[in-house]
């Protein structure tokens, strides 16, 4: 397991997948003490931020791979997370009867054999309670088969860079428009780490087709509700070719798959629940909590194990924020016993010794005395920020 998504994913959160089950007229189970299970956790990212801030709530991480188990049960512990626990199993032989409000299973069924994707939907139809809501993603067809056949391509030869490189130069590409569209996820492969293509191309990954899925929930009598999947195209557009769409077909699920033939989805989130869906009406998400800024400041632990391991913060918006100087400096210090003089000596402190640079309004590095004379300022918009992230508190 490479940690190329190992951050918050912000349409996994229980809140995302509430607002979804409002917009088909069903009400969720409530969040600040829901049950909430992970399976195919990996080290647990997702599900600690989200610990972090519902304290009351309670959450289960599963994974059949030991290591990064082993690696969320310890930062669970440093980070003082008591509403998480952690376990490595396989999915398949999962004894957990639940009950669980909000069950999350992202990135798993395009990576499980249909034996285990089975067993995720058995599993999702055992341990859902009555009003329970699970996410499942998946890379969906038919956008994500040219993802496959590069995949197919990358597998082939023991270098990927070499690989993409020769699609990337290749003068057949251009000249077609199948080939376009190869040469775009070619570019795409290219842009992302070397961790992160070895997982997507060369694991036994697999897009899958809607209506496949859908099947799977009607046999465990799971609903489809909504799907919270971005499909990168302006709403407008998507709005006239899903009315276009449904001239042609009746049935929701055909619906579905038109509708994914025709915007050439590649990814779907799906959310599913017990309960059948009513009509569907507009609703807004719930905006996260307004914070007020902390005359002493102190950072939530999980935020300063997240700087401090994966360099970046999680937010209460649940997105993944990367730490900048200032803020690693802030986040280190923020113990909850300096107020914001102390503070502001740690950053003057830091910029004298050098450790710590400021820009100045010319853009330059601001000198000492310029830091001095705006250190309430800057430190005031700083503490700001990190509070209404939630990362102080
Ligand atoms: C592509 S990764 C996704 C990880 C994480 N959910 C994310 O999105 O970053 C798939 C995860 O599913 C786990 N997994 C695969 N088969 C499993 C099984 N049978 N039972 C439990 N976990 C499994 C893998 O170990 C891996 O951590």
């Amino acid at each position: 397991m490479t940690a190329y998504d190992d951050r918050p994913i912000p349409r996994t959160h229980p809140s995302v997948i509430a607002t979804a089950a409002r917009r088909r007229s069903l009400t969720p189970p409530p969040l600040s003490n829901a049950r909430v299970l992970e399976v195919g956790c990996a080290h647990g990212v997702n599900l600690m931020a989200m610990a972090a801030r519902l304290p009351d709530a309670r959450f289960v991480g599963v994974d059949i791979d030991a290591r990064a188990i082993e690696i969320a049960a310890r930062r669970a512990a440093e980070a003082r997370l008591d509403n998480v626990t952690f376990a490595c199993v396989d999915l398949s032989a999962l004894d957990d009867e639940g009950p669980y409000d909000y069950v999350i299973a992202h990135g798993v069924l395009s990576w499980v054999a249909p034996a285990v994707a089975e067993a995720l939907f058995a599993l999702l139809a055992r341990v859902l309670a009555p009003e329970g809501l699970a996410y499942v993603s998946y890379d969906a067809k038919p956008g994500a088969c040219m993802r496959e056949a590069l995949g197919l391509g990358l597998r082939a030869a023991p270098h990927s860079d070499d690989v993409l490189e020769t699609l990337r130069d290749s003068p057949a590409l251009a000249g077609s428009p199948a080939g376009a569209w190869l040469a775009a996820e070619v570019s795409a492969a290219l842009q992302r780490p070397r961790s992160y293509r070895e997982q997507q191309f060369m694991g036994e990954q697999h897009a899958l087709c809607v209506g496949e899925v859908w099947d799977w929930a009607r046999r465990h009598q799971l609903h489809y509700v909504h799907d919270v999947a971005e499909v990168g195209l302006p709403a407008e557009a998507v709005a006239r070719t899903r009315a276009a769409v449904e001239r042609c077909a009746s049935e929701r699920r055909a619906v579905e798959q038109l509708f994914d033939v025709a915007i050439m989805r590649q990814f779907r989130a799906t959310i599913l629940g017990r309960q059948a869906p009513g009509i569907e009406v507009a609703v807004a998400r719930d905006a996260p909590p307004a914070r007020n800024v902390p005359l002493r400041p102190r950072v939530r632990p999980l935020c300063r194990l997240e700087a401090r391991e994966l360099g970046f913060v999680s937010t209460d918006a649940h997105v993944a924020r990367a730490v900048h100087p200032l803020h690693g400096l802030l986040i280190e210090h923020c113990d909850g016993a300096r107020d914001h003089a102390a503070l502001g000596q740690v950053v003057i402190e830091a910029v004298r010794n050098g450790t710590l640079e400021l820009p100045s309004e010319a853009g330059t590095p601001a000198t000492l005395e310029e830091v001095e004379a705006g250190i309430d300022l800057v430190l005031g918009a700083a503490i700001a920020d990190l509070a209404s992230a939630g990362v102080v508190v």
